[in-house]
């Protein structure tokens, strides 16, 4: 479709004519959350125009696109995953070529605490974005992030597309609907609609109850005198650990296929949390064992034990490939806690401590508001 681009310098009609043709819009759900706001820039770059669904909260909660600086680049509408109406409302303001469906009741351990919550969300919220679509446009592309959470223990790993899955959470079970729904309504309607099916990947962005990053922001509070102990859970859980600004490429890519399709993003490497914790401490030169206690507080009524996959149908089809492996992505996060807190100890605030909704938020809605 032709769109008129919103900032046209002075063009030839060649230029103008291709660059109007070829600037794409993507709506991205969740663009606050880690994923998002990479995936963001990822797009900018590649000249798209780009839409974001975020939430209405007490307190702002754009750090993360401050952060990798595109606060200003992006379009925001407010949509709430359990509000059809307001899915409806962002996809016909946008009117995106392709839709990432990003957001979620992200983490496992809350889903033990808020089962019906996630499932609403995490598990509903994807058949709400995919019945918009199919009333609206059905040519809009579809993204839904699926998870290695979905194969849980059942299986002899490395982990494939073809793999039995056996979710173990309320997550991971709303995951498996999310995925199902997905390729129902490939099949049933002839949406492009495809499941990237990501394994755990990280970054200084990653959410603090998260355990890299409750990891690397421990270490740098010890390293700083704040804290004396680091309390953890499962030390034997193994994950298949990559970095994230590299995972949302594989989003992109299997959006640009001729036909839609279901990949696993991986790095083929599986490591426990206590290797990641030994790692970390071992960057700020300390050694883990004077530091991590095990606190049964966040052991998991059930839990993955070993997750790793195997992205050769990625590499492929795709193209993609990881380049950062575990030894340097805990150094990438340590290194990035410590400077934060060593910045706040000298007086600067920390990115989430955003003061107010900044000036130049762009909010778009039908309805004028602001
Ligand atoms: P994240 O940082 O937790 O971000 C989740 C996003 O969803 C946030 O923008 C959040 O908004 C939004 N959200 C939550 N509840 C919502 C609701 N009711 N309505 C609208 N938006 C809502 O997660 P992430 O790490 O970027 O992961 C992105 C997606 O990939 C998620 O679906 C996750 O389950 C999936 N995934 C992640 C990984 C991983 O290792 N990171 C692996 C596999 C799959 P607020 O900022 O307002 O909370
Ligand atoms: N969060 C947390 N906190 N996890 C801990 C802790 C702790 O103190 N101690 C041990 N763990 C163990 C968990 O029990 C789990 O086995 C493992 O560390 C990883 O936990 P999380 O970092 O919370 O991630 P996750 O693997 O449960 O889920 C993440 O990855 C999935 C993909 O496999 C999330 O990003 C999901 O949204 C994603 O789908």
């Amino acid at each position: 479709m032709i769109r008129f681009a919103a900032n046209l310098n002075i063009l030839s009609v060649v230029d103008f004519q291709l660059r109007v043709i070829t600037m794409k819009r993507a709506l991205i759900t969740g663009i606050t959350g880690q994923d998002g706001a990479y995936l963001a820039k990822f797009l900018l770059k590649k000249g798209y125009q780009v839409f974001g669904t975020f939430r209405r909260t007490s307190t702002p909660n754009f750090w993360r696109l401050q952060e990798v600086e595109v606060f200003d680049q992006v379009n925001l509408i407010p949509a709430d995953l359990i509000d059809s109406a307001s899915i409806a409302e962002a996809i016909t303001v946008a009117e995106p070529d392709e839709v990432y469906h990003l957001a979620a009741q992200s983490f496992v351990g809350a889903s033990f605490e808020q089962p019906i919550g996630t499932g609403n969300v995490t598990g509903l919220g994807v058949t709400r974005v995919l019945e918009v679509i199919r009333l609206i446009n059905k040519d809009i592309k579809f993204y839904q992030a699926s998870t290695s959470e979905l194969y849980g223990n059942g299986n002899a790993h490395p982990q494939r597309e073809e793999s039995s899955f056996m979710p173990q959470s309320p997550y991971s079970a709303a995951k498996l609907y999310g995925y199902w729904i997905t390729r129902i309504y490939r099949e049933a309607y002839d949406i492009f609609a495809c499941n990237g099916v990501l394994f755990n990947h990280e970054s200084p962005l990653r959410g603090l109850e998260f355990v890299t990053r409750k990891i690397s922001n421990g270490v740098a509070r010890i390293v700083i005198g704040m804290d004396k102990t680091l309390p953890l859970g499962n030390l034997k859980a193994r994950r298949d650990w990559g970095y994230a600004p590299e995972y949302v490429e594989s989003m992109w890519l299997m959006m640009q296929q001729d036909t839609p399709d279901d990949y696993v993003i991986a790095t083929n490497e599986a490591c426990t949390v206590q290797e990641f914790a030994e790692k970390a401490f071992e960057v700020a030169g300390l050694n883990w064992e004077k530091y991590v206690i095990v606190d049964k507080r966040f052991i998991r009524p059930l839990d993955v034990n070993y997750l790793q996959g195997d992205y050769s149908k990625a590499r492929e089809k795709l193209g993609w490939e990881p380049k950062v492996k575990f030894d340097r992505l805990v150094e990438i996060m340590v290194k990035a806690d410590i400077d934060r807190w060593n910045k706040w100890l000298h007086g600067e605030r920390f990115p989430w401590d955003a003061p107010h909704y900044p000036a130049e938020t762009r909010i778009l809605t039908r309805s004028l508001r602001m």
